[in-house]
C-alpha cells in the first residue's frame, strides 16, 4: 500500500517557522507509524529527526501528534490513521521544537519535580523492613502508576496552551499516585498545594488528556479523585474549593436566598471568590457591570422547582453518607 506522509520539519538553528514535507512510501501490511517514519528515515531521508526506543509502547519517547492529537507512533497503526491515503505527522503540542518530531521536554519534567513525586514516610517512626502496600490499597494508586511519561496528555491538554504555569494532567496524575499512597505521610501539604494557583482547580474538564493517554493513567480520573480528596481534607481557602461548597449550599438552600433547587447565580461568583475576599469582590463588578448592561443578569431570588423537597431529602441523604 502506498502513502503520504506530511511531516512537520523544523531546526531550531535555521528555521523560523516549521513546514511540511512531503514523503511517499510503499508500507509493507500491518506497519505501525514508527515503523514508517524508520523506513522514511533509513531509505529516503536520514535527517528526518524523532525519537523512540522500545517500539512497545512502554517508554513513552515516540508520542507525537498524528492528524492534531497525541499518540504513540510505536503504537498506532498506520491504517487507523490514513485520511485519503495520507497522515500528518508532527511534534507534541505545548513544546518547544529542537528538531523535527523533537521537543524540549524539560517543561515537562520541571513541572512533575513540582509535585515532589517520591514517597515521604513518617520520620518519627523507625521501619525495620520495607512497607508492602496491601492489594486494596495498591488498587487506588494502581492506574496512576501506569503512567509511562510521555506526555500526550501535556501536549494536547486546553489550558496549558493558555497558561504554562499550570502544574498539567501527567504531573497531577501522578501527584494522585502519592496522595492516595497509605505510606505517604504528606497528603494534607500535597493537598494544599495542588489545591492552590495552577493546580487541580485550574483543570477545565476538557477530558483531551484521559482520551489521548494511552495507558490507565487517564489524568482527569485522577485530577477529580484529588479534588475529592481536598474536600475530604476540608481544604477549603481556595476558589475551586469555595465554588463546589457554593454549589452544595445553593442548591438546597443553605443561607436564605439561597437554595430553591436550583443554583442561585448570585450567591455562586461571591461563595467563590470568598465572601471577605474584599478585591476578588471587587473584579466582579466589571462582569456584573456587563452582564446588566447587557440584560442578562441572573433574577435576584431563586427560582423554586416543583420538586425541590425532594433535593432536599437528596442532600441531606447524601450528607449522612458521607459521615
Ligand atoms: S481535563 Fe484538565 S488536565 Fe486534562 S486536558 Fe483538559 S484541562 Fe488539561
Ligand atoms: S498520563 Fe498518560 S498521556 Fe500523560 S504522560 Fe502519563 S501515560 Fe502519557
Ligand atoms: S518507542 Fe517506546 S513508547 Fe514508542
Amino acid at each position: 500500500m502506498k502513502a503520504r506522509f506530511l511531516i512537520s520539519r523544523f531546526d531550531l538553528q535555521l528555521d523560523t517557522t516549521p513546514r511540511l514535507q512531503e514523503y511517499s512510501v510503499d508500507v509493507p501490511k500491518g506497519s505501525t507509524v514508527l515503523e514508517c517514519l524508520n523506513i522514511i528515515k533509513w531509505t529516503q531521508d536520514g535527517t528526518l529527526t524523532f525519537r523512540m526506543s522500545c517500539r512497545s509502547a512502554i517508554c513513552g519517547s515516540c508520542a507525537m501528534r498524528l492528524n492534531g492529537h497525541a499518540k504513540l507512533a510505536c503504537k498506532t497503526q498506520l491504517s487507523d490513521v490514513l485520511i485519503d491515503g495520507a497522515v500528518t505527522v508532527e511534534p507534541l503540542g505545548n513544546f518547544k521544537v529542537i528538531k523535527d518530531l523533537v521537543v524540549d521536554m524539560e517543561p515537562f519534567w520541571a513541572s512533575l519535580k513540582r509535585v515532589k513525586p517520591w514517597l515521604k514516610p513518617d520520620e518519627s517512626v523507625e521501619y525495620e523492613r520495607e512497607r508492602l502496600q496491601s492489594i486494596e490499597g495498591y488498587k487506588k494508586i494502581e492506574d496512576a502508576s501506569t503512567c509511562i511519561l510521555c506526555a500526550s496528555c501535556y501536549s494536547d491538554c486546553n489550558v496549558l496552551s493558555v497558561d504554562e504555569r499550570f502544574l498539567g494532567p501527567a504531573t497531577l496524575a501522578k501527584a494522585q499516585r502519592f496522595v492516595y499512597d497509605s505510606r505517604d505521610c504528606d497528603a494534607e501539604e500535597r493537598l494544599e498545594y495542588l489545591g492552590g494557583a495552577n493546580g487541580v482547580w485550574d483543570c477545565t474538564h476538557c477530558a483531551e488528556c484521559s482520551t489521548r493517554c494511552p495507558t490507565d493513567a487517564k489524568p482527569l480520573e485522577r485530577i477529580t479523585e484529588l479534588k475529592a480528596a481536598s474536600m475530604a481534607h476540608r481544604i477549603h481557602g481556595n476558589n475551586g474549593a469555595r465554588h463546589v461548597l457554593a454549589f452544595r449550599e445553593s442548591i438546597p438552600g443553605k443561607y436564605p436566598g439561597t437554595g430553591g433547587g436550583m443554583i442561585n447565580e448570585n450567591y455562586i461568583p461571591l461563595r467563590s471568590v470568598g465572601i471577605f475576599n474584599i478585591s476578588g469582590l471587587l473584579d466582579l463588578i466589571p462582569v456584573g457591570l456587563r452582564m446588566f448592561m447587557r440584560g442578562k443578569q441572573p433574577p435576584m431570588m431563586p427560582h423554586y422547582i416543583k420538586k425541590f423537597p425532594e433535593i432536599r431529602k437528596m442532600f441531606s441523604r447524601f450528607k449522612e453518607y458521607l459521615k
